[in-house]
């Protein structure tokens, strides 16, 4: 069902049909049923929301806010839970940043992430300790790319206001126990944030049996379109929360001395909203639905790890991140040769990966590397492909050596 099937349902490989993309941890494909939904809207059903009330916007509202259910479902969110869209994960991590932990944190207070956080889910939480004078602290990660849970527990503290952790490492590729690292947090009364941009892809999705405070992804990174995401957050905490931008469609009732706000989740829904990302983004969500979780995680897995250890079968290979419970994320430096080297190399025989830092630069300056290059995985790969990738780095090992 994955691999050669499924890529034909991806109009990209049609027109470049040399193409080898392992930089899904970047960006996925779109298959054509997402791309035909955003231009059937445009075509057929374009119109603002919540305002109108003609039928074309009416239409427009119902199906906006019927992807928000099929959103909730997709993560295993309850009614506990309400969601938020944004324009991807940042944006929610700098909201719940912004609208949730600076009016609660204090001098002093501790702010919990991992030394793997990419930059979205640590500059947010640095400026925000900045200015209220809290301290950021991190949990160390292991050579092998593990977060060390006995660390975890002891720099937890009563002065811990937050933790915010990532699912999956966009650099190292490593699956956190994140249900086992929430159940820690609440122990000590402290909410959770989790990033699932790199997981929510290819993995179930458990927000309530995680009993998760706030959950984050990007549609781009799940074959939806790019500038639609969601917060999915307790509404527990989202009530407590007040908006950070002000606008249109976010308010109750406004005059000149005041405003009062909409309920959640409009509240955090200030101005014209990605309305076609949104279409988008269920289409994308149905687009998954189609298949089991767990046996796209372990395609995508089953590829990481062949991928993996054909690489360091090669003495000039060296893998940055070798935890036991990975995705399809293999990072890699080659002997005498700079990563965008690499890449520049790969790219030439039309096998698309990232180099550099993976927007993880404490990380790479942990590991004392400039950078790696990074194959990532999807449900339309194959071992071809990684037999592609392979042959082409052990031309690069000969071209530098
Ligand atoms: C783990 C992780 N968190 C956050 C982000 C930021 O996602 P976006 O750029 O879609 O907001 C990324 C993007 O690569 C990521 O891999």
């Amino acid at each position: 069902m994955f691999g050669e099937e499924i890529k034909k349902q991806f109009p990209i490989f049609q027109h470049h049909p040399d193409l080898v993309y392992l930089d899904n941890a970047a960006t996925t494909h779109k298959p054509k049923m997402v791309i035909d939904a955003i231009q059937h809207f445009y075509e057929r059903e374009n119109a603002n929301i919540h305002r109108g009330i003609y039928d074309l916007a009416s239409q427009t509202s119902i199906k906006y806010e019927k992807v928000r259910a099929q959103v909730a479902r997709f993560l295993g969110a309850n009614e506990e839970y309400a969601i938020v869209y944004t324009s991807g994960t940042t944006a929610s991590i700098n909201l719940v940043a912004s609208s949730f932990l600076l009016s609660r944190l204090e001098m002093g207070d501790e702010v919990l992430i991992s030394e793997m956080e990419h930059h979205a889910n640590l500059i947010p939480w640095q400026m925000v300790c900045k200015r209220k004078g809290a301290i950021l602290k991190t949990i160390p990660v292991s050579k092998t790319g593990e977060l060390d849970l006995a660390a975890y527990q002891a720099v937890l503290s009563d002065r811990t206001k937050l933790v915010a952790i990532t699912h999956i490492s966009n650099a190292l590729g490593t699956i956190n126990p994140i249900e086992e690292m929430i159940k820690i947090a609440h122990r000590q009364g402290v909410p959770v944030l989790v990033d699932g941009a790199q997981s929510a892809a290819h993995y179930p999705m458990q927000v309530k049996a995680w009993d998760c405070d706030f959950f984050t992804f990007s549609g781009h990174k799940l074959f939806g379109p790019t500038g639609i995401g969601v917060l999915c957050g307790k509404k527990e905490w989202l009530e407590q929360m007040q908006p950070y931008q002000f606008g249109g469609d976010m308010i109750k009732k406004v005059n000149f001395e005041s405003t009062t706000f909409a309920k959640i989740p409009q509240r955090f829904e200030a101005g014209t909203t990605n309305i076609a990302g949104v279409i988008g983004l269920g289409s994308a969500i149905e687009f998954l639905e189609q298949f089991d979780k767990k046996e796209m995680a372990n395609y995508v897995k089953q590829l990481g790890k062949y991928a993996q250890s054909e690489l360091a079968k090669m003495d000039e290979v060296e893998i940055i991140g070798t935890a036991p419970n990975k995705t399809g994320i293999c990072s890699f430096l080659v002997k005498n040769a700079h990563p965008h080297d690499v890449a520049t190399f790969l790219g030439s025989a039309q096998i698309a990966v990232r180099a550099g830092h993976h927007c993880t630069q404490p990380l790479m300056d942990l590991l004392g590397i400039p950078g790696t290059t990074r194959a990532s995985f999807s449900i339309y790969n194959t071992k071809t492909d990684v037999n592609q990738l392979v042959r082409a780095v052990k031309e690069v090992i000969f071209f530098f050596k």
